[in-house]
């Protein structure tokens, strides 16, 4: 699919990004990944949809293909290395060499420290942080060939500390220090880098915290949302808008930051 302008009277507004761009978003079977990949295919790119489930990232790129646009599924782990290399070599292969990456694939195994198993600090860390890792190595070669590239990882509010989350929070303020030095290294080849921190959003994994804490969603969300300065808890597009800006030649002087989509300040 290509981004048609959009005319209105006496102007015409050329799309912000060029037809034929590759992005790979990973866990895009659902939620966030789910919304970032279908908003990069309305904007013009070409998009690997990638994720542990391969039935959902299958769903996300079907989606893609009957809206016009074009779309593989890859069923991949993000924190095998051979696994993630390939992802990216398929996506290259099939759809032309990978520009923007969108390293979003995220799990939660919430417990207080003193309860915390290793196992669940290392599943934490290595699917967000060395999966993020793997992936950029992996995709980064066609970015400098290119001389264009775009690199978004998910953070989130809890990188400013969380009750329950120590894992989850080292790991989103790991991705902060990792694209702010991603964009360092990457600036003069044309790649930029920048993290997006999502408050709450309405997606399955959050649902799941909520039910494991014994809570009916919906009395969550609306006690969630007073909390929030705009008064609601954020949709998978709130943030996939904010994927598709960062993923646009517009935000070409926009590298090494974290912006908070989370309805204020603190989310
Ligand atoms: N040694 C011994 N005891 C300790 C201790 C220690 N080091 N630290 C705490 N304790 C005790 C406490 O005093 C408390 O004891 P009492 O019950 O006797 O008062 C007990 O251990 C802990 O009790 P809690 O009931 O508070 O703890 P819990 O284990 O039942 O659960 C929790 C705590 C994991 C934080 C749980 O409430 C939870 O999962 N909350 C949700 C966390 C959350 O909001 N996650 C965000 C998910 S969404 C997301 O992350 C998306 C995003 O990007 C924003």
């Amino acid at each position: 699919m290509t981004t048609q302008p959009t005319t209105t009277p006496g102007k015409t507004t050329q799309p912000t990004t060029m037809p034929g761009r590759v992005a790979l978003v990973t866990g895009a079977a659902r939620g966030i990944g789910a919304a970032i990949a279908r908003r990069l295919a309305r904007d013009g790119f070409a998009v690997a949809a990638v994720d542990t489930d391969a039935e959902g990232s299958a769903r996300t790129a079907n989606s893609i293909l009957e809206s016009g646009g074009r779309a593989i599924a890859v069923g991949a782990d993000v924190t095998h290395e051979q696994e993630s290399s390939r992802a990216v070599a398929r996506a290259s292969a099939e759809l032309g060499p990978v520009t923007a990456l969108v390293n979003n694939a995220g799990i939660l195994r919430d417990n207080m420290l003193f309860k915390m198993s290793t196992e669940d600090w290392d599943a934490v860390l290595n699917v967000h942080l060395r999966g993020a890792f793997l992936m950029t190595r992996a995709a980064q070669a066609h970015m400098i060939e290119a001389k264009w590239g775009r690199i978004v990882n998910l953070s989130s509010t809890s990188a400013l500390g969380k009750r329950g989350q120590a894992n989850y929070a080292a790991a989103k303020a790991g991705l902060q220090g990792f694209t702010k030095t991603l964009a360092l290294e990457l600036g003069k080849f044309g790649v930029t880098a920048n993290a997006i921190a999502p408050g709450f959003i309405d997606t399955e994994m959050v649902h799941a915290m909520v039910d494991r804490m014994g809570v009916e969603f919906d009395d969550w969300k609306t006690a969630a949302g007073r909390e929030i300065a705009v008064g609601r808890v954020g949709t998978p597009d709130d943030v996939a808008a904010v994927a598709g800006f960062l993923c646009s030649d517009d935000a070409a002087y926009v590298s090494g930051q974290v912006i908070y989509v989370a309805g204020g300040p603190r989310g």
